[in-house]
């Protein structure tokens, strides 16, 4: 049970569900409405729907019948039984055939799901009747994601919010004094210290999933779309001129380049894990294309990608000295990978479940990873020890343990953890030992952040709901609902995190 509502905050159709409930129709097909008045338009009309339901086996790694959607020329070329179109006749044309015959040889296959109903058949059609263009302005073998991807615009943020956005990742400023949370098509940054709203900005990412501020102060955003395109931008959130949205300051971070000041990289679906090494220096970012990609800081100079996992993964860390990367995938494995000699150094098995979370001890000697088993595990990771990848001692979270952050200094360093249990907590990575645990959230926690300094921790629910407490004694500073103008119900003080 968990599981399904887990991947669902990282799939397509929770996307869809969350921007349905915010705008009241779906993302995906606000801008394609079922039955265009117009000529039908190749890139707006037509290639959704073959990107959605077909594109699955028929992209350039599949190509399954040797027929290959990625571009409107691959389309034409058909697969073995050559152009599956004749232009002015949908109905003596193949691609027509395959999508409305029920038997053996139908589109998607009957075991890959449904047929595509009538009136998307229908769209089709009309497009193969006119003639089946391509629309002007594309080459014929234009990547067809990437122009899906630069006609999309994102949506405004919602001034306020009717359903509370969970949130899936938050970091503290560098001054320790402000708090940054990924929201619906925005951040918004919040005083740690009142919970007050200070700013929004929007991006065009629907979710920020990881979050990472540079030495000079700028922030870098990994996200995305889910299912649909993933991307790392690095924004200054004090930058560009401000505008009145729902009472608060809000810059736009789509379109204005002083505050979206560059995109290191475009991917087809989501990024889901970012981090920076200790110096400072490199920043390595990795998510649903199982490509991990490390970046020279400043320069942003990118490595060739490492392609080390199986499936996607979920989280990232540096060894101190920045010269290891350790991950954690839903392949079931975290591994630590070396940089320079581009080899895996380890891989550490024992979660048995997807790992969701990579940390290191400040010393470099230990691993330290959380997942679905409801474990946070710590193995070793040097080779000053015959045991390397061995498990050292492992610690229960009750659920599913979905991130870790590091936070504090390196002689007093603080580890805090988020998890399925609605919990966070907070460990001694040198004693291998639990500190505190945080009370008050009665959801499902998926963000945690620690401050710099070590003296603040917050975590971040399914429920929009956000709580900072003090490290130390684990008191409440404030609380806050990340969704702006979201109104929550009275919530009974003792529920326990709702079983879905
Ligand atoms: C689950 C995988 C899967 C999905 C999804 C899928 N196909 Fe296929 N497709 C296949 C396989 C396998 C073949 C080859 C089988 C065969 O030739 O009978 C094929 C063959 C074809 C062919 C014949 C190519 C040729 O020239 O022989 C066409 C056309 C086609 N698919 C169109 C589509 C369209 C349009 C969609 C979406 C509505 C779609 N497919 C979705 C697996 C899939």
């Amino acid at each position: 049970m968990f599981r399904t509502r887990c991947w669902c905050i990282l799939c397509a159709v929770l996307g869809l569900a969350v921007a349905w409930l915010l705008t009241g129709a779906p993302a995906a097909h606000a801008q394609s409405k079922d039955a265009p008045k117009g000529p039908v338009s190749f890139i707006n009309d037509v290639a959704p729907l073959l990107k959605e339901n077909c594109y699955a086996c028929h992209d350039s790694k599949k190509k399954k019948g040797k027929f290959e959607l990625t571009s409107y020329e691959t389309l034409r070329q058909g697969g073995a039984k050559d152009d599956p179109i004749v232009p002015g006749k949908s109905k003596e044309s193949l691609l027509i055939d395959v999508v409305t015959m029920t038997g053996p040889g139908r589109m998607p296959p009957k075991e890959a799901g449904d047929l595509l109903p009538k009136e998307k058949v229908a769209i089709i059609a009309k497009w193969i009747d006119e003639g089946a263009k391509l629309d002007a302005g594309i080459e014929p073998k234009a990547e067809m994601l990437r122009e899906l991807r630069i006609r999309w615009k994102p949506p405004i943020p919602p001034v306020a919010y009717k359903f509370p956005v969970n949130v899936n990742s938050m970091v503290f400023t560098p001054d320790n004094k402000k708090l940054v949370v990924g929201g619906y098509h925005e951040l918004t940054q919040w005083d740690a210290a009142t919970g007050k709203l200070e700013r929004r900005i929007f991006t065009r990412a629907e979710r920020a999933y990881g979050m990472v501020f540079l030495p000079d102060g700028k922030l870098v955003v990994a996200g995305g779309r889910p299912g649909q395109e993933g991307d790392v931008r690095i924004y200054s959130l004090q930058a560009g001129a401000p505008k009145d949205h729902g009472g608060v300051p809000s810059v736009d971070g789509v379109n204005d380049k002083s505050v979206m000041v560059q995109e290191l990289v475009q991917t087809d679906d989501a990024i889901l894990g970012l981090t920076l090494s200790a110096d400072g220096k490199k920043l390595a970012a990795a998510g649903c294309d199982r490509l991990v990609r490390v970046w020279e800081v400043p320069s942003f100079k990118a490595d060739p990608p490492i392609e080390n996992h199986a499936d996607w993964v979920f989280g990232l860390a540096f060894s101190p000295d920045g010269k290891a990367l350790a991950t954690a995938s839903r392949d079931k494995t975290a591994k630590l990978w070396d940089l320079a000699a581009k080899e895996s150094l380890l891989t550490f098995p024992d979660h048995q479940n997807p790992v969701y979370a990579v940390a290191m001890t400040p010393d470099g000697k230990l691993g330290i990873s959380g997942g679905e088993d409801g474990q946070i595990r710590f193995w070793q990771a040097t080779d000053a020890s015959k045991n390397i990848g061995k498990q050292t001692k492992n610690m229960q979270h009750g659920k599913a343990v979905f991130r870790l952050a590091m936070g504090g200094d390196s002689k007093k360093p603080i580890l805090a953890s988020c998890s399925a249990d609605g919990t966070i907590k907070t460990w001694d990575p040198i004693a291998v030992a639990p500190l505190k645990t945080m009370p008050g959230l009665v959801d499902w926690a998926y963000a945690v952040a620690v401050s710099p300094d070590g003296s603040l921790v917050a975590g971040g629910a399914w429920n929009g709901e956000v709580r900072v407490w003090k490290t130390a004694d684990a008191a409440q500073v404030t609380v806050l609902n990340a969704s702006p103008g979201y109104v929550a119900p009275k919530l009974a003080a003792k529920e326990e995190p709702k079983k879905k």
